[in-house]
């Protein structure tokens, strides 16, 4: 039975299985029973509400964050965030984190013999303007090896968390850089469904790079619906 308010449920297909069984984590973790759909009420469709204000300082751009700049490759990564219907959504909260240039994230559990950089938290926010976009300044992540499976090494990669206009259109997903010849190995980017695992890849965007700076990818994410980003990675 369709909700009586709300969004529309995801179209199946697009989006990745909780079992992935190559992805070694989804065994543990994904549920044994079928699932309940709860039905979106006032509560799962009104809010939360972002806006600039709301949210305050913009922490929009992951290289002056420190005292001294990061090392690695300096990136624009910028897009613009729709519903289902492909408008823009506009004052949404866009989050971001990842490791840095060597392949380490800034957090005691990454023990990986990388050198962490003391001026590279990895760890970003920004609020969508009034078409829905929105952009960072970052440095490009590097690879990293990890325990899935014998000399299993991640794609370069950036963690994204959206809070669109409700609960029921928060997103958690990872960005990919176009043509890494991890991504045909990588056993999470090859867990969401073809074509939708394609959405997670960004592409070079000449117009957006800043010369002499950095170059630039677009990553644009759609919220719900048939071209929705997939979720849940
Ligand atoms: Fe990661």
């Amino acid at each position: 039975m369709p909700d009586p308010i709300g969004y529309r449920r995801e179209v199946p297909g697009t989006q990745p299985p909780y079992l992935h069984p190559d992805y070694k984590s989804t065994v543990k973790r994904s549920p044994t029973k079928a699932t309940i759909a709860v039905p979106h009420t006032l509560s799962e469709v009104t809010g939360p509400l972002w806006t600039k204000e709301r949210v305050g300082s913009i922490a929009d751009d992951l290289t002056v964050q420190d005292k001294e700049r990061p090392l690695g490759e300096r990136i624009v990564v910028a897009g613009r965030v729709m519903d289902e219907d492909g408008r823009p959504v506009p004052n949404t909260l866009v989050e971001l984190w990842q490791c840095n240039a060597s392949g380490r994230y800034h957090h005691p559990v990454d023990q990986h013999d990388a050198p962490l950089d003391p001026n590279f938290t990895g760890r970003g926010h920004a609020v969508t303007d009034g078409n829905g976009d929105y952009r960072f300044v970052t440095i490009k992540p590097g690879a990293y090896p990890w325990p899935n499976h014998f000399n299993a090494w991640r794609p370069a990669h950036i963690h994204f968390s959206l809070f669109g206009p409700s609960f029921v259109t928060r997103l958690v997903t990872q960005m990919f850089f176009p043509g890494d010849p991890l991504l045909a190995l990588d056993p999470i980017f090859n867990g969401v469904p073809a074509p939708a695992r394609d959405l997670l890849v960004s592409s070079f965007d000449l117009g957006m790079t800043v010369p002499d700076t950095a170059l630039a990818y677009r990553f644009d994410i759609v919220l719900r619906g048939r071209a929705a980003t997939p979720t849940g990675i």
